[in-house]
C-alpha cells in the first residue's frame, strides 16, 4: 500500500522574503480599448478593475482612453459612476486612490448601443473619433468582446464592415487594431473553426487575441520558468522518473448567477476544453527554441496533438457527474438542478475527471489524469506529478507499508507556489518492526506570497497589458484553440448522447464521485486524488 497520509514535515522556504520586487513591466502603448459588453459581469468584475489596477502602478499611457459600449441607455458620467461603485466590490479591493481613479474615470467614455445591428455602428463610430480627439485616425484600437458567444459573429461582421476594425499587415503596422475575444471560443470544433474563418477572412492572426485567463495567472507562467529556468527537474520530466500526473481546478462554489449559460457549457466546455488542457500543455509541452508567442505555442499545439483520442471504440476513461443536495448535512447548499436558471431535469455535469494518455516519446506510458467540478470540497488548482518509487527499495517506513514516492506540487491557487515531498531519515531510535532505517516524508514549501512579500498580479492586468503591448505568447491561436476542440468534442458528444437521466451524482462539499478515484486506483493502486 502506497500511503499518502504519511505525516509530512513542513520544512522553511528555500527563498528568504525579497520585499517587494520592484515592476519592471513595460508601459502599455497609447491606445483606446472599446469594450463591447461594457455593463456586464466581465467589465464590471474583472476588466475596470484590472484597469485601475494598472493606472495605480502607472502601466497606463496617457493617451489611454476607455470606450465603454453596451445596450443600455447611460450617460459617460453615469458609467464612470457604475465603474467605481462595481470597483469597489471587487475582489481584494482595499481603498481607493482617488489620484488614479480620477486619471482613469476621466478617459472613460460611454456609447449605447446594439451591436448586433449595423445601423448603430456610424454613432459608435462618431463616439470613438471623438474620444480618439486630435489622435483620431492615428490612435490604436483594442476592441474587447466581453459579450455572449451567440453575439461574437455579428457583432465582429459589424465592426469589420463599418471599417471601425481595419486589417493590419503586420504586427509592426501602426496604428495598431486589435480584437479580444473571451472564451468560450465556440462551443465545438465545428463553430470554433467558423468563428476562426470568420476573424481571419476580416484580420489577421496577430491582431486576434484569445483569451484563457489561466495562462494570465502568475503561477501557471512560473510552470514555464520553473521547467525551463531550471536544470534540476528537467532531465527526470519524463516516462523513466515520473508514474503519472494529476491537474485539479477544483471549485468550492457552484455556478451561482450563470445557470443559464452553463447549462449551455457544462463542465468539459467550461473548463477541460481551455484551462485544464492549457495547464497540460504547459507540464507536457518540450522546451521551446525561446519565449515568444509562436515558439511557444507551437509546442502546446505539437502536445494537444498528440494527445490519445479520448474515446475509442465508443468508450472513455473518463467519469461526469452533477452535484445535489448533501442529504445528510444541512448546510444550505443546494442541487446543480434547484440552481437559478437550471432546467429541473438537467443533466449537464458539473464535474469531470478524464485520463489522458499523450503519445510521444517522452510521455508514453505515463497517464495524466484531470479533473474539475463545481461545489467541491475545496478550492484549488494544482497540477501534481506524482514520482516512481526507486527500482529496489531498501527503506521500510514507520508503519510498515512502502515508502511513498516523492512528489512535486506546483500550485496554481490558492497559496501559489510549490511543493516538493520527499523523504528523510526519521530521527532518533529504529522502529522495532522495520529494521533498518525509518524514513519520513517531509515537504519543502515555497509559495509566492510568503517569499515575495506581495499578492501574485491579477490574471486580468496581466493578459490587459500584454494585448496593449502586442505580446501574443499568453494567447490561444487558432489552431491550438481548434486542436482542444479536437479534443474535447467527441467525449462532449459521447456525453450527449447518453440516456437523459443517465448523469451520475455527487454531494455537493464533497470531493465528487466515487468513480472518479477508481480512475486512479484502478492503474496505481493505493494512490489517489491529491
Ligand atoms: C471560468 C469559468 O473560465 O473560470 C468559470 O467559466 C470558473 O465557471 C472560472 O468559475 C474559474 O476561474 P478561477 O480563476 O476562479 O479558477
Amino acid at each position: 500500500m502506497i500511503s499518502n497520509d504519511s505525516p509530512t514535515i513542513t520544512v522553511a522556504p528555500e527563498v528568504q522574503p525579497v520585499g517587494a520586487p520592484e515592476r519592471r513591466r513595460e508601459r502599455a502603448d497609447p491606445c483606446t480599448m472599446i469594450i463591447f459588453g461594457a455593463s456586464g459581469d466581465l467589465a464590471r468584475r474583472k476588466l475596470t478593475p484590472a484597469l485601475y489596477h494598472l493606472a495605480v502602478a502607472n502601466l497606463l499611457d496617457e493617451g489611454f482612453a476607455v470606450l465603454g459600449v453596451a445596450r443600455e441607455a447611460m450617460t459617460d458620467e453615469q458609467y464612470r459612476e457604475l465603474m467605481r461603485a462595481e470597483l469597489e466590490k471587487s475582489d481584494g479591493f482595499k481603498s481607493l486612490d482617488e489620484r488614479a481613479w480620477h486619471w482613469l474615470a476621466s478617459r472613460m467614455w460611454y456609447a449605447s448601443a446594439d451591436f448586433v445591428d449595423p445601423a448603430t455602428f456610424p454613432a459608435i463610430g462618431e463616439k470613438l473619433a471623438a474620444v480618439d480627439g486630435p489622435r483620431d485616425g492615428a490612435a490604436n484600437h483594442l476592441f474587447y468582446l466581453a459579450i455572449p458567444p451567440s453575439v461574437f459573429p455579428p457583432t465582429v461582421k459589424n465592426l469589420a464592415s463599418s471599417g471601425l476594425l481595419r486589417r493590419t499587415a503586420s504586427a509592426s503596422d501602426r496604428p495598431w487594431s486589435r480584437i479580444v475575444v473571451e472564451k468560450p471560443f465556440g462551443r465545438s470544433l465545428e463553430t470554433a473553426l467558423e468563428l476562426n474563418a470568420l476573424l481571419l477572412d476580416r484580420v489577421g492572426e496577430h491582431q486576434v487575441y484569445r483569451i484563457d485567463h489561466y495562462l494570465g495567472k502568475e503561477a501557471v507562467q512560473n510552470i514555464l520558468v520553473f521547467r525551463f529556468a531550471n536544470s534540476i527537474f528537467e532531465p527526470l520530466w519524463n516516462r523513466q522518473y515520473i508514474s503519472h500526473v494529476q491537474i485539479t481546478a477544483a471549485e468550492s462554489v457552484g455556478v451561482e448567477t450563470r445557470g443559464k449559460y452553463y447549462e449551455e457549457a457544462g463542465v468539459v466546455r467550461d473548463m477541460f476544453q481551455n484551462h485544464l488542457l492549457q495547464l497540460l500543455a504547459l507540464a507536457a509541452m518540450e522546451p521551446p527554441i525561446a519565449i515568444e508567442a509562436d515558439a511557444v505555442r507551437d509546442e502546446k499545439v505539437k502536445v494537444l496533438r498528440s494527445l490519445r483520442p479520448l474515446v475509442e471504440n465508443g468508450e472513455a476513461a473518463a467519469v461526469r457527474a452533477q452535484y445535489v443536495a448533501a442529504k445528510a448535512r444541512n448546510d444550505g447548499m443546494i442541487g446543480y438542478r434547484s440552481e437559478q436558471g437550471v432546467a429541473a431535469d438537467s443533466v449537464t455535469p458539473t464535474f469531470a475527471a478524464i485520463r489522458i494518455a499523450i503519445d510521444n516519446w517522452r510521455w508514453k506510458g505515463v497517464p495524466f489524469f484531470l479533473r474539475s467540478g463545481k461545489r467541491l470540497k475545496q478550492r484549488k488548482s494544482e497540477i501534481v506529478v506524482q514520482f516512481k518509487s526507486p527500482p529496489h527499495m531498501i527503506f521500510g517506513a514507520a508503519d510498515g507499508t512502502r515508502v511513498p514516492p516523492g512528489r512535486l506540487t506546483m500550485r496554481v491557487q490558492p497559496r501559489e507556489g510549490i511543493a516538493l515531498r520527499f523523504q528523510v531519515k526519521t530521527p532518533g531510535t529504529v522502529h522495532e518492526l522495520t529494521p533498518g532505517f525509518e524514513t519520513t516524508p517531509v515537504e519543502m514549501d515555497f509559495c509566492y506570497q510568503e517569499a515575495f512579500a506581495e499578492a501574485p498580479n491579477p490574471a486580468y492586468e496581466t493578459l490587459l497589458l500584454d494585448t496593449m503591448l502586442g505580446d501574443a505568447t499568453l494567447f490561444t491561436r487558432s489552431d491550438e484553440v481548434e486542436m482542444a476542440w479536437r479534443v474535447m468534442d467527441p467525449l462532449i458528444e459521447l456525453w450527449s448522447n447518453g440516456a437523459p437521466r443517465d448523469v451520475p451524482v455527487y454531494e455537493a462539499g464533497s470531493w465528487g464521485p466515487r468513480e472518479a478515484d477508481e480512475l486512479i486506483t484502478k492503474e496505481f493502486p493505493g494512490a489517489k486524488w491529491l
